[in-house]
């Protein structure tokens, strides 16, 4: 083999394993979803945590007159969704949904405080608790609007 084509092999056999490894490194990057344990976990998380919120006297009130089958079941399309699963989002938009319940700061603090209770108690580690919460957090400004 004359050494251009020797050059262009070694090349061509550099590329091939640094795209490899890439890929390789890509198959190994699991979703927060998959992280979290997928469906059941989303369910189980969803269903210990709105059962906190009904038990957290300062907020239960928000929740009185609510469907909390039918917030459950959007909980658990909208954490899938975001977190990278295949659920998808069926519900009302944020902004719709809580424009008229003059939720605060506070309320909307004490709701991570019960989700955080749920994921402390299901031992779901500090790095997964941390881009959750930054998901949901974003969602902040069109939650509260007093
Ligand atoms: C990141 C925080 C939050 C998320 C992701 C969230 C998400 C949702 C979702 C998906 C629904 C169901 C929407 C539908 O029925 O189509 C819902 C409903 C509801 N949310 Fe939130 N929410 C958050 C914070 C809060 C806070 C802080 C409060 C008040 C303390 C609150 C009060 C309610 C109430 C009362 C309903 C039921 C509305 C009804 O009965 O029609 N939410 N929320």
């Amino acid at each position: 083999m004359n050494p251009k084509n020797t050059l262009i092999c070694a090349l061509a056999a550099a590329l091939l394993s640094v795209s490899a490894s890439v890929s390789s490194f890509a198959a190994d990057a699991k979703s927060l979803y998959e992280r979290l344990g997928g469906h059941a976990a989303v369910v189980a998380v969803v269903d210990d945590f709105t059962a906190n919120v009904g038990a957290d006297a300062r907020i239960n009130k928000y929740f009185a007159k609510s469907d909390m089958v039918r917030v459950k079941a959007k909980l658990v399309e909208q954490v899938g969704s975001a977190t990278g699963g295949p659920e998808k989002y069926t519900g009302r938009s944020m902004k719709e949904t809580h424009a008229t319940m003059g939720v605060t700061d506070a309320d909307f603090t004490a709701l991570v405080e019960d989700l955080v209770k749920t994921l402390n108690k299901f031992k779901v580690p500090m790095k997964e608790q941390g881009e959750l919460l930054a998901i949901l957090g974003s969602l902040k400004p069109e939650i509260v609007t007093k």
